[in-house]
């Protein structure tokens, strides 16, 4: 089995009507954990990679170690996806790369940190969905800006992100402007903003419909019933681990992430891709301190990064689970990147016709 493209994979949970994870990796043991969860739930999956995940691992190493996940398990579908591409240019070098799948975000200005224009987003989401499609790369487009609609706070993490206050229009992003810009764009699939952010502090209590907007979900699934919807900020951050963080060192302020019933209802109303980085990196975390404070002797990291694996496989399986990916893997057969070139470029001839 080979890479599969991120639209294919997607289709096919819309067909399903089940949901995707994102998982973000920057290094081995994160991708082995993903990995082996995959395997034990027969779950296909999309691994990201953000541009600070291709700075810290470099991209060689990265797409080296995705083949090599992707050789070692022949059964599994992978995509290999660019989350907040911040430009053209970093889309297209992911593409280099190997990646079957990129994210251009034009919300924000090419710093990564200033809110666009929505002129500016169209124009270059439109630009790299046209380029990527030719080769049948998939692409993702975001609209409104990620943030709290709790404090009006923009929230940056792993160098992306807004900064400062926001207003709840930007917070939110507008079915009918989603409507425009999917047309006029051609994106595969569209990050949304509904109340979630980046990180482990997205909400001070549990998420209630004012907070977490899954409402506007509905609405937006409404009006592009075609578009893959795409939820990211999407840790659940469990309470469990954030205890044992605590336990054995760690200071993690109370915190509440985005409640997996949450998530599912999202998936009943379209939401095929969602974005998880920080449930793996605190389970990790846990792990490491966990094991270097009861057992102070050891020195071997690969006890410390076994450990952090299994934690990270653990989150992993849950979320297979609860998103219905379990056990769809045996059902797909991916379709090489030109075949899906040559569907994007039909399905643009029918439109000029
Ligand atoms: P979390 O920080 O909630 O895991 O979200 C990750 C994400 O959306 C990456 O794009």
């Amino acid at each position: 089995m080979a890479f599969i493209s991120m639209r294919q994979l997607l289709d096919h949970a819309a067909e399903q009507g089940y949901g995707v994870p994102a998982f973000n990796i920057n290094n081995m043991e994160q991708l082995l954990g993903i990995v082996a969860a995959a395997r034990k739930t027969d779950a296909p999956v999309i691994i990201q990679a953000s541009r600070g995940a291709r700075a810290y691992a470099n991209d060689l190493m990265l797409r080296r170690m995705v083949e090599a996940a992707v050789e070692m398990n022949p059964g599994i579908p992978i995509a290999l996806h660019q989350d907040h591409g911040d430009t053209a240019a970093t889309c297209f070098s992911a593409v280099q790369n190997g990646f079957t799948s990129v994210m251009m975000d034009g919300s924000l200005e090419s710093d990564g940190k200033t809110p666009s224009s929505y002129e500016y987003n169209v124009a270059v989401t439109a630009k790299v969905a046209e380029a990527s499609h030719w080769v049948g790369v998939s692409v993702e487009g975001e609209l409104g800006c990620l943030g709290s609609l709790e404090s009006g706070m923009a929230g940056e993490e792993d160098g992306s992100g807004a900064e400062g206050k926001l207003s709840h229009d930007q917070l939110l992003t507008d079915p009918v402007q989603a409507a425009d810009f999917v047309a006029k764009t051609g994106v595969d699939a569209l990050a949304i903003a509904i109340g979630t952010s980046h990180g482990a502090y997205k909400f001070s209590r549990k998420p209630t419909g004012e907070t977490l907007a899954i409402e506007r979900v509905k609405q937006i699934h409404a009006k592009i019933p075609n578009t893959h919807l795409v939820m990211h900020g999407s840790s659940s951050v469990p309470q469990e681990w954030l205890e044992i963080i605590r336990k054995y060192g760690g200071d993690i302020k109370e915190t509440y992430g985005v409640p997996v019933e949450e998530i599912q209802q999202g998936i009943r109303h379209g939401v095929r891709k969602i974005n998880i980085d920080t449930d793996i990196r605190l389970s990790m975390t846990g792990a490491i301190r966990r094991l270097m404070a009861t057992r102070p002797e050891e020195f071997d990291p690969r006890k410390f990064l076994a450990a952090a694996t299994v934690a990270a496989k653990d989150v992993c399986k849950a979320r297979f689970e609860a998103f219905g990916c379990a056990g769809q893997a045996e059902r797909i057969r991916p379709l090489p990147l030109d075949v899906i070139a040559a569907r994007y470029a039909a399905e643009d001839s029918r439109r000029a016709a």
